[in-house]
């Protein structure tokens, strides 16, 4: 199989040098009430040199009120994203104490809780010590787009989308590519590229920022098996920076948000191919069942290596009984092709008493090692036993990786396992699933992963 060769990565940087008022360092940043942060007669000041662009931000929750948002919207992301204090989901603009401070949906008060408090630019914050927070969709699962008492930079108006068929950095032509602004969402991108017949390599959800957090956070696919990550892929970043620090290797993957502003990134495209996407459903009726049935698709995992399959495994359930619901994508394989690549497995899954239904065609995590699927798999059916027996609701895994990811680093795949709640649980209520879910069901994955030195998934 032929595999593009790595890329180089240039990063195109504007420092922005300090020049103005005299910098009050603080070992902490500035919050309002400190001698330091700034007048209500700076921001106003300040609001002039950036044209009047600077926003004062309410939490998600009071913006629908005003905007007398309809359910619809409030569930939506694309709507979710256009609200400048608003993360994909909405736990996260929550400060849950103690005390509480809490801004909800059908709540009576709003609290600013973990809402930035302005958006704007960099320069000031630097030049006042604010806390500073960037954000483009706000779809961060450890939500480090918001922040108590912070300045917000808000990059979802960066929008430009430029393709070009050569792209070169100091005289060197890097083949076909795309330049993306930080505010375009990978829809957006998917149908620009589309129109173009280009693919790239891109995640699932509608909104996520692919110049954004996505690519610093590694920025898997379903065909990184075949491609690799955003982060193997990507060519160059523009970044707006505070201060002059080595960026060349910590965007790729280095975690999102703490060097610099992404202005756009530019990744390499695909001529369009052909894909089939093949889902199954699997019913199990016990927990032995579920157990015996996430074990034999352990032991299946490497069934697609060949021809460099993604797949995203979800299992949802209870002690009694499951449902594992599998899509698989197949570049350039036709209907029947894939089915024969499923059919092991699914001859295993019916063997062991689970049902295989509606076979078609058309947030603590660990990263698993792929020793784990070397070596006798048995331990993962026993983590799955674990979690749901914990009464965790889903177990999300993602076979992203392998094929050309594992040339490049020794990490083969993810699983996510989740809790959730409603909103009108009270705020201690919260803090103690959450300490509970650290407590009991962390280990289990952590145990599956190899211990204390495993790696968490943090896109
Ligand atoms: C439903 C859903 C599906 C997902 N699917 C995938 C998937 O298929 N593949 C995958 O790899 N990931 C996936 N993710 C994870 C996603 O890539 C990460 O959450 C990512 O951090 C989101 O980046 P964002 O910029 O859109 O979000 P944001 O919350 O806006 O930002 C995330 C992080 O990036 C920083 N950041 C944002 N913009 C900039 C910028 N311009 N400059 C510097 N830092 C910035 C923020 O400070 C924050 O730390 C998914 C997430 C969700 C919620
Ligand atoms: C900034 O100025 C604009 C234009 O005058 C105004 O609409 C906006 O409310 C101001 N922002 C803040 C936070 O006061
Ligand atoms: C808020 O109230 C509306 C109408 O009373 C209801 O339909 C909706 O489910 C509630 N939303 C939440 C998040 O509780
Ligand atoms: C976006 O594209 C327009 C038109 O080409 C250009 O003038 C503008 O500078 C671009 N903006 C950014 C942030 O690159
Ligand atoms: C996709 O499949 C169709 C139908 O089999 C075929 O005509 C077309 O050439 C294929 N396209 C590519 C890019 O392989
Ligand atoms: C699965 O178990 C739950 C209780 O945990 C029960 O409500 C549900 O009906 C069961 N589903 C099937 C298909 O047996």
């Amino acid at each position: 199989m032929m595999f593009p060769p790595l890329r180089f990565l240039t990063v195109n940087a504007i420092v922005v040098f300090i020049c103005g008022p005299t910098i009050v360092h603080a070992w902490c940043r500035n919050q309002p009430g400190d001698p330091g942060y700034p007048s209500v007669a700076d921001w106003s000041t300040f609001n002039d040199t950036i044209s009047g662009r600077l926003l004062s931000i309410v939490p998600s929750a009071e913006a629908c009120r005003e905007l007398s948002c309809t359910e619809a919207q409030w569930k939506s992301g694309i709507f979710r994203q256009t609200i400048p204090g608003s993360m994909n989901a909405y736990n996260w603009e929550q400060d849950y104490g103690p005390p509480p401070q809490l801004c909800l949906r059908n709540g009576s008060d709003c609290a600013q809780g973990n809402v930035p408090l302005f958006a704007a630019g960099i320069r000031f914050a630097q030049v006042h010590s604010l806390r500073v927070v960037i954000k483009s969709s706000g779809h961060d699962y450890l939500g480090r787009s918001t922040a108590k008492n912070s300045l917000l930079l808000w990059t979802a108006f960066l929008k430009n989308i430029t393709f070009t068929d050569q792209f070169s950095i100091a005289g060197v032509d890097h083949g076909p590519a795309v330049t993306v602004g930080s505010g375009v969402g990978l829809k957006t991108l998917y149908v620009a590229a589309k129109a173009q017949d280009k693919m790239f390599i891109g995640g699932t959800a509608a909104t996520v920022s692919p110049a954004g957090g996505y690519t610093q956070g590694a920025g898997h696919s379903a065909f990184s098996p075949l491609y690799g990550l955003a982060a193997d892929n990507v060519l160059q970043f523009n970044v707006v920076l505070a201060d002059w620090l080595p960026l060349f290797w910590a965007m790729r993957g280095g975690g999102a948000g703490s060097w610099g502003v992404i202005i756009d990134a530019t990744f390499p495209t695909l001529p369009i191919f052909n894909v089939t996407l093949h889902t199954v459903n699997v019913l199990t009726a016990t927990l032995d069942q579920t157990d015996c049935l996430m074990a034999t698709h352990a032991m299946h995992i490497n069934d697609w290596d060949d021809v460099g399959a993604g797949q995203y495994f979800y299992l949802t359930g209870s002690k009694s009984n499951s449902t594992l619901v599998l899509s698989t994508l197949f570049k350039d394989l036709d209907g029947e092709a894939s089915k024969s690549q499923m059919s092991s497995f699914l001859a295993d899954v019916t063997a062991l008493g689970a049902v295989v239904q509606g076979e078609s065609t058309v947030t603590t995590s660990r990263l698993v090692p792929s020793t784990v699927y070397t070596h006798p798999p048995k331990s993962v059916g026993s983590a799955y036993r674990q979690l749901l027996s914990q009464d965790v609701q889903s177990v999300l895994g993602h076979l992203v990786a392998g094929g050309r990811v594992a040339v490049n680093a020794k990490i083969d795949s993810a699983v996510i396992a989740t809790k959730r709640w409603d909103s009108t649980l009270s705020a201690e209520a919260v803090q103690a699933l959450r300490l509970d879910f650290t407590a009991t069901v962390r280990p289990v994955l952590e145990e599956l992963a190899g211990g204390a030195s495993s790696g968490s998934y943090s896109n």
